[in-house]
């Protein structure tokens, strides 16, 4: 059985890729081996095999013993070890849910509902270096890919909507502190009925403002009753890096733009940050290349994959089924609103949510690791 290395099991997007490799049974296909940044020596959890102590996640020999390695250890701990591991002659699969190795020629980007294809023609080709993608990017394409297969998008807009969760486990607390704050600033005034809500709505406005460092020291400002139109860096053009990877990584996931020796899609639009925990939705505006029915694009769309959904575009239906409440914990990427736009034909809005721990996280890299085993 292969050696297999996890780091980074312990944080939030490895808890879940624990969870998703116990049920669907990959330790039965695996000699895990587990690595700490803090607990060398300490005892391995109950999924291991032989290698029942924690490995120190920065001994390059350690390391090199595994044939695949996965981590979710973060951006920072990918550029310190993973070119080390490389220096010292490693030439077994990493596999990353980090961003930093994603845009590099040697690496491919996995979501393989969608690019099975790409992932196949480079590991034939020897690629070694295999990443999961932005969440928001994935949870897209695992709804909308079937449109970009049958070479239908002319180009789209996403406005996004996004969780908590994707700063990370801190910024989930902050979000329910902030709540909580606000809650008990005016719970007096909600059990009194004859308070006047405009007073209430003064004193929650109030306690925002008045916030400490210590509850917005992650979001900077509050996020719960508020928004935060801005994700990830300045790129100093006017685009947020957020925005930037929506086109990116949507096309070198599908194995398009002249890396590729063709045409790149353009997606582009505004992430914004809501008070959701960890499902990540968006308003999609599609121009699709040719005026195509209805009924046609719906089919295209619920098709394309197990997980898709297609959500029909009643209140209904919308309101009970394409929620963050309606599909966290799941694996369901539910699709709806599809319709035609009164801009013509060719142009379709859609929205599509999707669990950003599951298909923006985790799910990809144990799929990953099975492409690998098989
Ligand atoms: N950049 C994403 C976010 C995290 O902040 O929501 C998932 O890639």
């Amino acid at each position: 059985m292969k050696l297999v290395g996890l780091v980074g099991w312990r944080g939030m997007v490895g808890s879940v890729l624990m969870q998703r490799m116990q049920e669907e049974g990959d330790f039965a296909h695996i000699e895990p081996v587990f690595f700490t940044t803090s607990n060398t020596g300490g005892a391995a959890p109950s999924m291991a095999k032989n290698e029942t102590t924690l490995k120190d996640a920065n001994n390059i020999d350690e390391l090199k013993r595994c044939e695949i390695i996965i981590s979710c250890q973060g951006g920072d701990y990918t550029s310190a070890v993973f070119p080390q591991l490389r220096a010292a002659g490693w030439n077994g699969y990493w596999i990353d849910a980090a961003s930093t190795l994603r845009m590099e020629k040697d690496a491919v980007i996995v979501l393989d509902p969608v690019n099975l294809n790409v992932i196949k023609d480079a590991m034939a080709k020897g690629v070694k270096n295999f990443v999961g993608g932005n969440c928001t990017v994935s949870c897209m394409l695992m709804g909308l890919g079937g449109l970009f297969k049958h070479n239908l998008v002319d180009w789209m807009t996403s406005m996004t909507y996004q969780a908590a969760s994707g700063g990370g486990a801190q910024h989930m607390r902050e979000l329910l502190t902030q709540f909580g704050t606000i809650n008990s600033s005016v719970k007096a005034l909600l059990d009194n009925p004859a308070a006047a809500i405009l007073e209430i709505d003064r004193q929650v406005l109030a306690t925002q403002h008045g916030l400490s460092a210590d509850e917005t020291k992650q979001f900077g400002v509050p996020l719960a009753g508020n928004l935060i139109p801005w994700i990830d860096k300045d790129l100093g053009n006017g685009q947020s890096k957020e925005e930037w990877k929506g086109g990116a990584e949507t096309n070198k996931i599908l194995g398009l733009g002249p890396d590729f020796g063709s045409k790149a899609i353009p997606v582009d639009g505004l992430c914004v940050r809501i008070g959701a925990m960890r499902c990540h939705s968006q308003a999609l505006t599609i121009k699709l290349n040719k005026d195509v029915p209805l009924d046609e694009i719906n089919d295209i769309i619920a098709s394309d994959n197990q997980w898709v959904k297609f959500v029909p575009n009643t209140r209904e239906a919308s309101v009970k089924d394409l929620t963050p409440a309606a599909v966290t914990g799941s694996l369901t990427i539910p699709v709806g609103r599809v319709r035609k736009l009164s801009m013509g034909g060719e142009y379709i809005s859609a929205f599509t949510v999707g669990d950003q721990l599951l298909w923006g996280a985790a799910e990809p890299l144990r799929r990953m690791l099975r492409i690998v085993l098989d």
